[in-house]
C-alpha cells in the first residue's frame, strides 16, 4: 500500500494577471507560486515594479549564501515590514554592523554552550508535557508548541519562566503583532515602488512598542544585575558581557534590546512551526511514533549526554523542515550587476532563495513530497543534506540558533511522544500557509492520549 503524502499547498495556474498575482500573494506565498517552480533552476519575475529571480539551482545557491554573501546582502525591503520591531537586530543589518553583532553573539552559541543551556531547555520540555497532561483529548498544537518555545527561548536567555510576568506579556504581545503585519511577506518578496506608502496598521506600531519596551526592561534589569555580580549564567549574560574580539566594545541596553528582539521572534516562532509539522507528521505516520517514543526512554537519564541517542527524533524533525521549513523564503539584492544561466541580473534585483521549493526539488530529491525520514542514510539524501538541503540558511549569515534548534526540537517532539500517543483529529488536513513561518490555516488539531 502506498502511503497517504503529507499535505501541500496546491500551486496556481500557470499564468495569472499581476494584480491577481499581488492578491493570491497576499494571502499566502505559497500557494501564490505557479507548479513550475519546483522543477527550475532559475526563474525571472518580471512586473512594472520590479524584477526578482527565484535561485533554486544548488551550484546558485551556494555562490550567493556560501562564496558571495556580501555582493548578496539582505534585501532592504524585508527590513521594511520588521524595522518596528527589531530595529537594528542582526536580522536585518548588514556590512560592517552585522559583521560586530555576529562576532559578539555567535560565542554564546557555540557547540561547548550548548550543554549549559541544556537544563533550561529540558525545564522548558518537562512544562509544556505537564501543561499538556492537563488538556488531553482535542487540542490546537501549534498554541502548545509556541508556548513551549516562547518558554525555551525566556529560561535560555534570561533564565525566567513564560509564567513570569513581563515574558508572558512579550508572548501575548507577539500573537497579535503577528495578525496585525499582513504585509510583511509582500514587502519583501514583491518590492513595493518606491513611491507606495507603507502601510502599517496602527496596531502593529503600538505592538511593536510595547514588546520593546518590556524587553528594555528585562534588559535594563540584567545590566544591573551584571554590574552587582549576581546575574545568572545565561544566554543574556553571556552576549551582553561578550567583547568584540576586534574592537573590545560590548552591546549597549538598546542594542541588546534590538537582539532580544530577534532571538524571541527568530527562535520561537520557528521552532514551534516545526515542532506543529513534527507532531502532526507523527500522528500522520504511526510507526514512526513508535519509534520515536520506544527510542525516548533515553531520556530518563537526564544529562545532556541523552540528546545523543535521539536519533529517530532527529531524522524525524529533519524531515519535517525539509517538508515544512519555518523559514520558507528567503531574499537578497544584487549589489552588482550578475550573468546566472545566461542571463542578465540587473544590480538591485532582489534574489529570492526558497527553501521550500529547494527541499522538494522533483529533479534532486527522490520522493520529494513523500515523508522518509530514513532518507537521511541514503545517498541521495546525504547528497541533497549537502546541496539542497538550507532550513537555517548557509553560509556566514547562516541561523545562529541552528544548533540549539537541532537539540530543542528533537528534545520536545521525544518528550511529547514519551508521554502521548498522538492522533489526526479533524476530518480536515492541515493546510500550509506562510505568514511570517509555515502555519496551518486554520490551526493544527490532535488528539492527544496518555501512554
Ligand atoms: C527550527 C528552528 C529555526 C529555523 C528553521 C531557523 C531558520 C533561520 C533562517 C532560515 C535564517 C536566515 C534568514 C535569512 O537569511 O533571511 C535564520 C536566521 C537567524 N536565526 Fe534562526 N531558525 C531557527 C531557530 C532559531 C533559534 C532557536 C534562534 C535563537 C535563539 C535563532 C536565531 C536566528 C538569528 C539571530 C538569525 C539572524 C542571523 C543573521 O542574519 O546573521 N533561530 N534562522
Amino acid at each position: 500500500m502506498t502511503q497517504a503524502l503529507p499535505p501541500k499547498p496546491p500551486a496556481r495556474p500557470a499564468r495569472v494577471s499581476l494584480w491577481r498575482y499581488v492578491k493570491l500573494f497576499r494571502q499566502d506565498i505559497l500557494s501564490a507560486q505557479p507548479a513550475r517552480l519546483y522543477r527550475a533552476w532559475m526563474a525571472e519575475f518580471r512586473t512594472p515594479f520590479f524584477r526578482s529571480f527565484l535561485v533554486n539551482q544548488p551550484e546558485l545557491v551556494k555562490v550567493l549564501l556560501k562564496e558571495r554573501p556580501d555582493d548578496f546582502p539582505k534585501s532592504g525591503r524585508i527590513a521594511e515590514g520588521l524595522k518596528p520591531l527589531l530595529g537594528n537586530s542582526v536580522f536585518l543589518t548588514n556590512g560592517e554592523a552585522w559583521k560586530r553583532q555576529r562576532r559578539i553573539i555567535d560565542p554564546a552559541f557555540e557547540g561547548g554552550r550548548l550543554k549549559d543551556t541544556y537544563p533550561a531547555m529540558r525545564a522548558a520540555a518537562e512544562a509544556a508535557v505537564e501543561r499538556l497532561k492537563e488538556r488531553q483529548g482535542l487540542v490546537e498544537i501549534e498554541e502548545e508548541t509556541s508556548h513551549a518555545a516562547a518558554d525555551v527561548i525566556f529560561r535560555t536567555l534570561f533564565s525566567i519562566p513564560i509564567e513570569h510576568q513581563v515574558a508572558g506579556q512579550v508572548f501575548s504581545r507577539f500573537r497579535d503583532y503577528q495578525r496585525s503585519q499582513p504585509l510583511l511577506n509582500l514587502a519583501a518578496f514583491v518590492p513595493l515602488p518606491r513611491w507606495m506608502p507603507r502601510l502599517f496598521r496602527r496596531g502593529t506600531r503600538r505592538n511593536a512598542e510595547a514588546i520593546r519596551a518590556l524587553i528594555a526592561q528585562l534588559t535594563r534589569e540584567r545590566m544591573d544585575a551584571i554590574k552587582e555580580g549576581t546575574a545568572p549564567d545565561d544566554l543574556a549574560t553571556k552576549i551582553m558581557t561578550t567583547r568584540d574580539p576586534e574592537t573590545g566594545s560590548t552591546f549597549d541596553t538598546a542594542e541588546m534590546v534590538d537582539q532580544v528582539a530577534i532571538f524571541f521572534l527568530a527562535g520561537h516562532e520557528t521552532s514551534a512551526s516545526a515542532l506543529a509539522w513534527a507532531l502532526y507528521l507523527m500522528a500522520l505516520y504511526p510507526d514512526w511514533q513508535e519509534k520515536v517514543a520506544a527510542e525516548a526512554e533515553a531520556l530518563a537519564d537526564e544529562s545532556f549526554a541523552a540528546v545523543s541517542k535521539l536519533k529517530v527524533s532527529r531524522d524525524v524533525f529533519r524531515e519535517t523542515l525539509r517538508l515544512y521549513p519555518p523559514v520558507p523564503m528567503m531574499v537578497r539584492e544584487a549589489a552588482c550587476p550578475e550573468q546566472f544561466r545566461n542571463r542578465d541580473v540587473p544590480k538591485g534585483a532582489q534574489m529570492v532563495l526558497s527553501p521550500w521549493h529547494l527541499h522538494r526539488h522533483e529533479r534532486l530529491w527522490e520522493n520529494p513530497d513523500g515523508f522518509d525520514p530514513s532518507r537521511w542514510q541514503t545517498e541521495n539524501g546525504k547528497q541533497c543534506q549537502r546541496d539542497a538541503f538550507i532550513p537555517f540558511s548557509a553560509g556566514a549569515r547562516v541561523c545562529t540558533g541552528a544548533g540549539f534548534a537541532m537539540v530543542e526540537g528533537p528534545l520536545i517532539l521525544s518528550m511529547i511522544l514519551r508521554a502521548f500517543r498522538v492522533v489526526p483529529a479533524a476530518e480536515q488536513a492541515p493546510v500550509p500557509v506562510a505568514h511570517l513561518t509555515v502555519r496551518s490555516k486554520n490551526g493544527i488539531w490532535l488528539q492527544l492520549a496518555r501512554r
